[in-house]
């Protein structure tokens, strides 16, 4: 990712467990992001999942044996235990757990866990009452007493016909927090509230005026802050925020009053470092909501607009220090990129704002990707030519940092 330095050689365990396909999922997640991913199995999860498939979707020979090393020359599992940046187990059983705890080393993956320097990450599946047992849970302490880091199962229905905890989490939660652990963290310990999505304002029971926004620009937000160590919460409007982390407290809303009142008691309660928002917030909304569906005919002369509040405008007015927290605003224009320059200039000064990004809604609405232009209180003017919006928001987190 621009702007973060990132370690990117991720060592991926799977033990055997029915989640064990949805390591393909996470290998290849990490692989769509530009890591390099080499994949030991153990002999139970290959019971599971083949070899090939790991394969295949990492283009890595996968370690499945001590004796059968791809580069004789070396000791494999001490050597990909030291080329390792991060290691991550999913799923981890109740076994694996357990041998770890006990510093066992009879298998390829185990000798690498004990070999190896470089951060651990266990996301452990297995049945509720393994999961719940003291032994389980006494070496998952020893583990955490240790450094491990853990992505805790979920709660829920189970393969083995259980209730309960001991569902792998899923993959893009993985993704996100072994990413946390192998960035440099320099967002540790900062607040950052985000609002995104669109709102609805509703007309009758069956109507609404909403707008193109997909949300998806404030989740890569929220995402990247969660991954350079921030504590995010973040504010939306009806759009997906499936692949955001658990961690990243997420407050839904539907009408620009609602995201309004949800904001500013944010924004009131907390002491937030970074204020951005990527919403796109309806301008008006219809004055009355009728109770019943309003007719064809009836319409154009049943529909008064009332203005919304300016959630950005209120921030900009309330902050007392000049400084904190920082204040980022978006501009979505069409027209030429000087108009689009201009009104981001305008909406930045007007609404108070320390950074505004400028782009077009062709470039921006429903798009994986974004171009867009950020311009700072200072002065200072960056283009961010078309990339994944992932990649935008570490480039605007840089901004924001530098402020
Ligand atoms: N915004 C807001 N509350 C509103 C409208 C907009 O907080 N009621 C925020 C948006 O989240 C965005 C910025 O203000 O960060 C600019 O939004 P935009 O709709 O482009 O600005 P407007 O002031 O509505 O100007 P325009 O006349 O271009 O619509």
């Amino acid at each position: 990712m621009s702007g973060v330095s990132e370690n990117r050689n991720i060592v991926l365990g799977i033990t055997g467990s029915i989640a064990a396909y949805k390591a393909a999922e996470l290998a290849r997640l990490f692989v769509s992001r530009g890591y390099t991913v080499r994949t030991i199995m153990t002999q139970s999860a290959q019971e599971f999942i083949t070899p090939l498939t790991l394969q295949s979707v990492t283009g890595n020979v996968v370690m499945t044996d001590f004796w059968e090393s791809a580069q004789p020359q070396n000791i494999e599992h001490i050597e990909i235990a030291d080329w390792a940046h991060a290691i991550v187990v999913a799923p981890a059983t109740a076994d694996l757990v357990a041998r770890m705890a006990h510093g066992l080393a009879d298998t390829p993956l185990l000798a690498t866990l004990l070999a190896t320097r470089a951060p651990i990450v266990l996301a452990p599946a297995m049945n509720v009452n393994m999961f719940e047992h003291a032994a389980t849970q006494e070496n998952i302490t020893v583990l955490r007493k240790r450094g491990i880091h853990f992505v805790d199962p979920e709660e829920g229905a189970l393969a083995c016909g259980w209730n309960g905890t001991g569902r792998l989490a899923d993959p893009w939660e993985i993704f996100y927090n072994v990413r946390r652990y192998l960035a440099k963290g320099d967002m540790t310990g900062k607040r950052v509230l985000i609002s995104t999505g669109p709102t609805r304002e509703p007309i009758d029971p069956v109507r609404f005026i909403s707008n193109r926004s997909s949300g998806k620009m404030g989740v890569a937000l929220a995402q990247e802050a969660f991954v350079r160590g921030a504590d995010v919460t973040l504010v939306h409007g009806p759009v997906s925020v499936k692949k955001v982390p658990d961690s990243v407290r997420r407050i839904p809303v539907t009408t620009a009053v609602e995201m309004h009142a949800a904001v500013l008691q944010e924004y009131g309660a907390e002491p937030y470092d970074v204020v951005i928002m990527a919403a796109a917030v309806a301008d008006y909304r219809p004055k009355y909501v009728a109770e019943d569906k309003i007719k064809r005919r009836e319409f154009k002369d049943r529909i008064e607009m009332v203005e919304n509040p300016d959630i950005l405008l209120d921030l900009g007015k309330q902050r007392k220090d000049s400084k904190r927290p920082v204040l980022v605003g978006f501009a979505v224009e069409t027209g030429e990129i000087d108009e689009l320059l201009e009104q981001a200039r305008d909406k930045m000064k007007r609404k108070q704002t320390d950074l505004i990004i400028g782009n077009f809604a062709s470039d921006a609405f429903d798009l994986d990707t974004n171009h867009v232009w950020m311009l700072d209180r200072t002065g200072r003017q960056e283009e961010v030519a078309t990339t994944f919006k992932s990649r935008v928001a570490n480039r605007i987190l840089d901004a924001v940092l530098r402020l």
